[in-house]
């Protein structure tokens, strides 16, 4: 359906969990995190009931979001039931991809389509330190297992962070030579604990100024303007958050862990969605959806100085 602006709201992204193999810098605090009580994570049952509503408002493309989803215990079934719904035109997730290698082949017989997989770094030691403790070779272990598995196209979110990656640009792109991935640099922004972090934030400008001849792919989707080198076998996305925001073509709302629905990631807006789902009246709960749906900010109010927002990433699910 359409919101208030006219834009078609048909992507909903579904984070299962707060929790975390891993304990990225700019995700949340060294000391570890206090998780969502199991009582207030939205069952199972619960997320199927808003995936039928919201499908009958015309939200086509779900994706399924953490902190990392696949520590959701259950996480297949989850897949399979959400991409049985009629409805569902495509099933994606965004995870670290530690526990892909032992996932990936079942997560697509279950019907997940695809997976977007997070990686800031290609240096041994700079991927341990930033994601506190992660190991590079069980992520590209994962890679590999997605490839095999079908789970394809293959996107890399590289979050851009300035006197960290910033030296690994050219590293990234080598790997478009080589493999078919789509490689995306996003601008970080200023989400929960990312506020607190020692990183700077690198444009998208800056980036592409450290890579001339880049051609336009003439392929974009989503929130990615997305380029490639002749030769290469894959793509490199360039996602802008900050310096050049995309709200006014924005498709998507947003189911936190704890069962609130967020309009806009860069707003501090919740709702919640508990009462009614405890109600037991789905006719209802798809109204308050569409409430939501048609409120949506316009566009987030970063660049006239609102606030950071409070939750942080794993709380959300990007
Ligand atoms: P595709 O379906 O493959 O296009 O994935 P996606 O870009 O929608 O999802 P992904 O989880 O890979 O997100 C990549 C990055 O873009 C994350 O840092 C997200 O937080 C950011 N992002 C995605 N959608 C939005 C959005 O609507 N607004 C903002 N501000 N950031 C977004
Ligand atoms: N800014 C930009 N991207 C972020 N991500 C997590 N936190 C931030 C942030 N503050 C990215 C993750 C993941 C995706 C869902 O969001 O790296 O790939
Ligand atoms: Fe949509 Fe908000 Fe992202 Fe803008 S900042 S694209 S309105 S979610």
């Amino acid at each position: 359906m359409k919101d208030n602006y006219g834009r078609i709201i048909n992507y909903m992204r579904i984070s299962v969990t707060d929790r975390c193999n891993l304990r990225c810098a700019y995700c949340m605090p060294d000391e570890g995190i206090e998780n969502i009580g199991h009582d207030h994570i939205l069952s199972f049952e619960n997320i199927e009931r808003i995936v039928k509503a919201s499908v009958d408002l015309g939200i086509k493309k779900f994706r399924i979001t953490g902190g990392e989803p696949l520590v959701r215990k259950g996480i297949v079934e989850l897949v399979r039931k959400i991409s049985q719904i009629d409805g569902v035109e495509e099933l994606a997730m965004t995870t670290n991809g530690i526990l892909l290698s032992k996932y990936a082949e079942d997560l697509k017989k279950a019907g997940l389509d695809r997976v977007n997989i997070s990686l800031d770094s290609l240096n041994h030691t700079k991927y341990n330190k930033i994601t506190r403790g992660g190991d590079l070779n069980e992520a590209f272990a994962g890679i590999n297992a997605a490839v095999n598995a079908g789970l394809t196209p293959v996107k890399i979110n590289v979050v851009a962070m300035k006197g960290f990656n910033d030296n690994e640009i050219i590293d990234f792109v080598q790997l478009t030579y080589q493999h078919p991935y789509e490689i995306r640099f996003i601008e970080l922004m200023p989400v929960g604990h990312a506020n607190a972090e020692q990183y700077g934030v690198i444009t998208v400008d800056e980036i592409k100024e450290k890579l001339p001849a880049l051609r336009p792919a003439n392929q974009n989707e989503g929130v990615a303007e997305i380029f490639k080198y002749p030769g290469a076998k894959g793509t490199l996305g360039f996602i802008s958050p900050l310096s050049r925001h995309f709200c006014g073509d924005c498709n998507k709302i947003r189911l936190t862990a704890d069962g609130k629905l967020k309009p806009c990631l860069l707003s501090n807006a919740e709702i919640d969605l508990n009462e009614v789902l405890n109600q037991g009246n789905d006719e209802k709960l798809k109204d308050v959806i569409k409430d939501v749906i048609l409120n949506k900010d316009e566009k987030h109010h970063l660049d006239e100085g609102a606030a950071p927002i409070e939750r942080d990433m794993n709380k959300i699910g990007g």
